[in-house]
């Protein structure tokens, strides 16, 4: 009854066009942001859809949380620089993802999404609204 209603009321709209298709969605302060290496980011479409924030060498990058091989958290993975490319080494089975473009030296993809900061706060184009608390449980009845 009104749970199709709890997504578009809920909270207040921090967030550029719509709730629905790709847009830019407002993360918070860059200033803030930037003091953690990683952050996750909860997707209104669920676990699969949540998204990692990397602040590196005084850039935002963002690509899918979950590993493409088999679901790691790549937000616990360590950065590394090879040949000038950043990279997340992801902590389940070491499989490294360029964090500009989300390739692998395996035949693997991650999804990677646009960033972009401006008037101080960071937007991600997602499909989804996002968030750094977890969106609240949708109640079944
Ligand atoms: S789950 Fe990430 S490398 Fe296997």
């Amino acid at each position: 009854m009104a749970a199709s209603s709890t997504s578009a009321s809920s909270g207040s709209r921090n967030e550029e066009g719509d709730t629905d298709g790709i847009s830019w969605r407002l993360i918070g302060a860059a200033s803030e942001l930037a003091n953690k290496r990683c952050r996750l980011m909860y997707s209104s479409l669920g676990y699969n859809s949540d998204v990692c924030l990397f602040y590196v060498k005084g850039e935002f990058f963002a690509m899918d949380a979950r590993c493409a091989h088999s679901g790691g958290p790549l937000c616990e993975g360590d950065i590394e620089e090879a040949d000038g490319v950043l990279q997340v080494i992801c902590p389940w089975h070491d499989y490294d993802f360029d964090l500009r473009t989300g390739r692998s030296g395996t035949s693997l993809q991650q999804q990677v999404y646009e960033v972009k900061v401006e008037d101080g706060n960071v937007y991600v184009k997602h499909a989804s609204r996002l968030s750094l608390l977890p969106f609240p449980a949708e109640k079944k009845n």
